[in-house]
């Protein structure tokens, strides 16, 4: 079977996963039965590239490893979503934690043509699942978007197929990757400002990293597993959040003087009815294993009536790691297809 390909956006994660296509092509070809070509990319920064017969993603990431564009300038996105043929639309591009535009309307327009949809995209997704997972199966498409939590570590699936029939009472954890690399390199010596340079120089943090240390992104985690666990959309009003930006050097020498370490906890529990969202550092004893979880490294417990807590633990941010949740995705709509 082959799978044509339009990204939109090539940033972090979107080369990230064009280097894992790329990689992968013939182990794709030879066992998974699957030829995938990327008829066209389009990022504001790098420009436009239109090749129905197939880009190549090595060429195209060499002449942005060397400072180059795709084309002089962008072409608007949206009419080439309309009218380029493809087969599935690879959502890519950065995130906006308010609205989620313009990508929940890129999302929409591929869906309503009845094509498939991956992405990594927290703002539309935090919005509107629901909704646009209600338009896929309408349309008999499929949308994918295992990345927007927890990058390349599979807790979406888990919660969708793996725990699918349990009930789930609370979900909590570590969901953000910069928060965490700050806080374990604050507590090895370094300065708030020196944690967070580095954050952003490693491509974890977003493109605003105030959403990351003010606890928004792990808001938007928290609304798409609310819809994911409990089918409920979360008012962003409605979250209690507090991020790390308080916290100082000598909060985390304190706490590492008695044996424990600051997290930043996300928290979801279903209560009589309705979903208690609460975002808030905690100081974990050694003993508590999430105190453990150190870097970039998240982690995540599930409490179910019938099971006891589940904890899935792994990366959370970075270039590879969430651009493999991308090409999971691809293979599960390309399972999809063939049944
Ligand atoms: N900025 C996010 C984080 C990226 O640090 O977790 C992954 O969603």
């Amino acid at each position: 079977m082959e799978l044509r390909l339009f990204l939109v956006g090539f940033g972090n994660v979107g080369q990230g996963f064009a280097r894992l296509l790329a990689s992968r092509r013939e182990w794709l070809i030879e066992e998974a039965y699957l030829s995938c070509r990327v008829v066209a990319i389009t990022d504001w920064h790098y420009g436009t590239c239109i090749h129905p017969r197939g880009i190549d993603l090595e060429e195209a990431l060499e002449a942005i490893r060397r400072g180059h564009s795709l084309s002089a300038k962008a072409e608007p996105t949206l009419p080439l979503i309309q009218t380029l043929e493809y087969d599935v639309l690879i959502e890519l591009t950065p995130t906006n934690f308010k609205t989620g535009e313009p990508a929940y309307r890129h999302i929409r327009c591929a869906l309503e043509r009845g094509r498939h949809v991956i992405t990594t995209n927290k703002g539309p997704m935090a919005h509107f699942l629901l909704e646009l997972e209600e338009l896929a199966r309408r349309k008999g498409v499929c949308l994918g978007y295992e990345g927007t939590v927890l990058a390349g570590t599979p807790l979406i699936r888990l919660i969708r197929s793996h725990l699918r029939g349990a009930k789930i009472q609370k979900i909590e954890g570590i969901v953000n990757g910069t928060c965490n690399y700050i806080l374990t390199r604050m507590a090895e010596g370094l300065d708030y400002h020196q944690a967070l340079k580095e954050a952003q120089k490693h491509g974890y943090a977003e493109a605003d990293p105030t959403v990351d240390v003010e606890g928004w992104d792990t808001a938007a985690k928290l609304m798409i597993l609310s819809q994911v666990a409990f089918s409920r959309k979360l008012d962003p009003t409605h979250i209690s959040r507090t991020g790390i930006t308080g916290i100082r050097s000598e909060d985390i020498r304190q706490a590492g003087r008695n044996g424990g370490q600051w997290r930043l906890i996300g928290r979801l529990e279903a209560q009589k009815g309705h979903i208690r969202a609460v975002i808030t550092p905690e100081t974990l004893p050694g003993t508590h294993p999430l105190a453990h979880v150190k870097g970039t490294t998240n982690a995540v417990t599930i409490h179910t009536d019938c099971l006891s807590p589940i904890t899935i633990m792994g990366p959370g941010a970075g270039r590879l790691e969430t651009g493999f949740a991308v090409f999971s995705d691809l293979l599960q709509i390309h399972q999809r297809l063939r049944e």
